[in-house]
């Protein structure tokens, strides 16, 4: 089964530049157990990337970045440059707690795997645990299959402490009942039914011109937040008419939680972030333009 959302993956152009956004900017830090050189993990597989994690509560970030050594670039290279050259939401990584029984029930499920090969998952290596699946069958979403693993961030990973957690990623969708049947039927979460209550409609947020469905992760990783536009005109209907593809939907935002989302909206401005839209008590935008090509949301933090 899944328990949490391990990490969301971002591609990015140049790790350092990302860095500086995801950590500095918003008051967070590398995990240096995890990634512990400046210029990154060297992966070295079929999509060569320099990686750095930073965690975010019991989540973490993994900003991939093309090689910089002379590594001919691959898959994550191709994919910052349709977005754009800057970066985007790339993966949703969960934690599983059984990856061959998880890989099975997602095989049985529909959905087509992309990596690892079976010899690999079957491995006593934890590390050759990590299946990918197509994002076709996931709702345009890239999904990534992490190994049972204990590593829990310290508080002193948690940098300023402005952001305590990764609240939602939010996913962009055509069908809401479709993602929930991925979400809950297929992954076995639930709808926050006390959040988003309209079961099949879901809740209608009038400023953002959208219906969502919250569906949390556990472990006080986050949750998901499927979103839905409600008319043509606004900017998530023109995100998704862009980059939803064939499968109708693709990653959207990220949305961290804070205390203060004015105090939040400060920091990351005094950082060099670009604030969009009206502050409030309960939320706040970051402009991608500043922030990695990543549009990122901050919601104040309600318990
Ligand atoms: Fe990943
Ligand atoms: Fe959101």
């Amino acid at each position: 089964m899944f328990d949490r959302i391990h990490h969301a993956g971002l591609a990015v152009a140049n790790l350092l530049d990302a860095k500086r956004v995801f950590a500095d900017g918003l008051g967070l830090r590398v995990d240096t157990t995890r990634s512990p050189l400046p210029g990154g993990n060297l992966q070295r597989g079929p999509d060569p990337t320099d990686i750095l994690d930073i965690p975010i509560g019991n989540a973490e970030l993994e900003l991939n970045a093309p090689p910089v050594d002379g590594t001919p670039p691959g898959g994550t290279h191709r994919f910052v440059q349709a977005r754009g050259g800057v970066g985007a939401l790339h993966h949703i990584c969960l934690h599983s707690t059984n990856v061959a029984d998880d890989v099975a029930h997602l095989r049985a499920s529909g959905l087509t795997q992309i990596a690892a090969p079976p010899e690999q998952i079957a491995s006593n290596e934890p590390w050759q645990q990590v299946a990918f699946f197509h994002p076709r069958d996931c709702l345009g979403v890239l999904l990534e299959i992490w190994t049972p693993d204990n590593h829990r961030v310290g508080d002193r990973y948690q940098g300023a402490g402005v952001f305590t957690r990764l609240h939602h990623i939010g996913v962009v969708t055509a069908d809401l009942e479709a993602a929930r049947r991925l979400w809950c039927n297929v992954m076995g979460f639930r709808v926050d039914t006390l959040r988003t209550p309209a079961l099949k409609g879901g809740r209608l947020v009038e400023r953002e011109h959208v219906r969502v469905l919250a569906i949390p992760l556990g472990g006080d990783s986050g949750g998901i937040v499927a979103v839905l536009p409600e008319d043509a005109a606004s900017g998530t209907a023109r995100f998704l008419a862009r980059y939803g593809g064939a499968a109708d939907g693709t990653m959207h935002h990220l949305a961290f939680a804070t205390r203060d989302v004015s105090a939040a909206a400060d920091f990351v401005r005094d950082r060099g972030l670009e604030l969009v839209g009206p502050v409030d008590a309960d939320f706040a935008w970051i402009h991608p333009r500043s922030a990695g090509g990543v549009l990122i949301q901050i919601v104040r933090e309600t318990r």
